[in-house]
């Protein structure tokens, strides 16, 4: 049991604070049966209550983080931590507020429709009683206040579903269970939908609770928890960790967009699960990596990373000039609706070690637009590059509707080669990656570095989940672009001599003569 578990457990058992029933008498954010009465149209959760003499108090949030989470005014909150700690709920309680708004719109998803059911009932024990005359319209999965606002309980599973809310605007919009989104590809969509009009008097509200682990475990961590330390409002920031700002030629040119704010849960925050110490037994259970994650809601840990070896003082160096004749690569990764990954690799001659000493992370980027940021980059560091390897899936012909993706992008001059698709080559790419991290015994380095600018591969590979049901592979589901470029890139066979490289003793199915592709 770790030192922090124990003081816990010590505090639990000490202290009548953590685990006493909150009181009906204290005053706070509370849903009652006069909610939709007294609903202001932009109540401050401080003024929110509704308690009156002989009402009976239907929702009272927990003290702590609960009441931070209803209570926090940024845009874009996470409510994340331990399993238990009253976060769902408090998520299905946070809309009841504006139900009284008719202008209100608002989004309540889970990933998949299972796991919106849960939602669904817990909703349905809160809602009748704080909203009198509400409606659950079952076909459309929405609630319906009879002061005209909606509240849609709904499910976003691939990112395709994003479309069913295309065109429609919300004031609030809640996730619940965040890292069950392997990429942040729904999360960014939807901030396009959140919007409202000035007279609705409504905020603009995105919020999303969760554990720790799951597929999207390290976005969902960059995104909130790395930026700043917890309970404290920051400025948005993107990918890279920059503050993200209004563009140029706005009149709010360089100012911060929104505010994010990350609010801890434990489960000793839930008087309701936490005081008769059932679920904390069972919780404390669980091996080391899950109860670190579920008890104590701890985010550093990633339970089944792919590359647990992965050790930023040994892997990742401070960049420094890369000599003329050092043979240079790049590989690539596309995606146009998720991201596109590009790694640029040298070898160090004599000890051959291979150093990943750029990449480009990017988004909604073109085949041609990217040749054209490639060939840029490349000619910007007037770099020669020897080779490139692009995911074989790239030269697909859809019909006779023109060129495919990859000879888009090798007619604007950016030339590629097919990555290897055979049977086993993801798993052969893993493996070879760990023998890449190994520290080589001879030369005592490691047999793979990257460059400490590369920080998208930092941040991702070392914490990419193994495939629960495939051991030998990465969950796919996970944001593995930046790792898919790598596999391909470490899969050529690098070579710090260019005339010990072969390519035609690749197996793609391509002639090193090959006249369309020029190599
Ligand atoms: N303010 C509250 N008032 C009454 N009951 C509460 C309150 N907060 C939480 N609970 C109770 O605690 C239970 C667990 O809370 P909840 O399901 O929200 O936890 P969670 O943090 O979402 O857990 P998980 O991490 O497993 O998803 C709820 O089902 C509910 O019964
Ligand atoms: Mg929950």
């Amino acid at each position: 049991m770790s030192e922090n578990v124990r003081q816990k457990l010590q505090l639990n058992a000490t202290s009548p604070s953590v685990i006493k029933k909150p009181s009906k008498k204290r005053r706070g954010s509370k849903v009652g049966s006069s909610a939709k009465k007294s609903t202001p149209a932009q109540p401050k959760p401080e003024e929110l209550d509704f308690e009156q003499a002989a009402q009976e108090v239907i929702f009272e949030p927990n003290p702590g983080p609960q009441t931070k989470f209803l209570a926090a005014t940024e845009q874009e909150v996470l409510y994340g931590g331990a399993a238990g700690g009253g976060k769902s709920y408090a998520m299905v309680a946070d809309p009841v507020r504006y139900l009284g708004n008719p202008n209100a719109r608002m989004l309540l998803v889970r990933r998949s429709t299972e796991e919106l059911r849960e939602l669904i009932s817990v909703s349905k024990q809160l809602y009748p009683k704080a909203i009198p005359g509400i409606k659950f319209m079952e076909r459309d999965k929405t609630w319906v206040a009879p002061s005209g606002a909606t509240l849609w309980m709904s499910y976003l599973d691939r990112d395709d579903d994003v479309m069913r809310y295309q065109g429609q605007a919300f004031n609030w919009i809640g996730f619940d269970e965040l890292t069950q989104w392997p990429t942040p590809y729904a999360w960014n969509y939807m901030r396009s939908r959140l919007r409202t009009t000035k007279a609705s008097g409504l905020p603009l509200y995105m919020r999303a609770t969760s554990n720790p682990g799951g597929p999207g475990h390290q976005w969902v961590k960059r995104t909130f928890i790395d930026p700043q330390t917890p309970n404290k409002s920051f400025h948005a920031t993107d990918d890279n960790g920059e503050v993200i700002t209004w563009p140029k030629g706005h009149s709010r040119e360089g100012e911060p967009l929104f505010k994010r704010k990350f609010i801890p849960a434990t489960l000793f925050d839930n008087p309701y699960l936490s005081d008769d110490g059932l679920y904390e037994a069972n919780l404390l259970s669980l091996p080391e990596h899950q109860r670190r994650q579920l008890l104590e809601g701890d985010w550093d840990i990633n339970e089944g990373a792919a590359f647990p070896e992965f050790n930023r003082s040994i892997h990742v160096v401070d960049p420094y000039d890369i000599p003329n004749n050092w043979i240079r690569f790049r590989a690539c990764d596309y995606g146009y609706g998720s991201y596109t990954g590009v790694l640029w690799f040298t070898v160090v001659p004599g000890s051959e070690q291979l150093v990943v000493y750029r990449e480009l992370y990017v988004s909604k980027v073109t085949a041609t637009d990217l040749a054209d940021m490639i060939l840029e980059i490349e000619e910007e560091a007037g770099e020669r590059i020897r080779y490139g390897v692009l995911d074989s899936s790239l030269w697909h012909n859809r019909g006779d509707t023109g060129p495919s993706l990859a000879e888009q992008m090798i007619l604007k001059g950016c030339r590629w080669r097919p990555s290897d698709r055979s049977k086993g080559s993801r798993v052969a790419g893993k493996n070879e990656i760990h023998r890449r991290l190994q520290v080589d015994e001879f030369t005592e380095e490691p047999r793979m570095v990257f460059f400490s600018t590369c920080t998208q591969s930092i941040a991702q590979i070392p914490s990419l989940p193994l495939d629960k049901n495939n051991p030998e592979d990465v969950d796919t589901h996970a944001e593995d672009h930046l790792y898919d470029a790598l596999r391909y890139g470490i899969m050529t066979r690098p070579r710090s001599n260019i005339f010990d490289f072969d390519p035609s003793a690749q197996r793609t199915g391509f002639q090193a003569s090959d006249p369309t592709f020029g190599y």
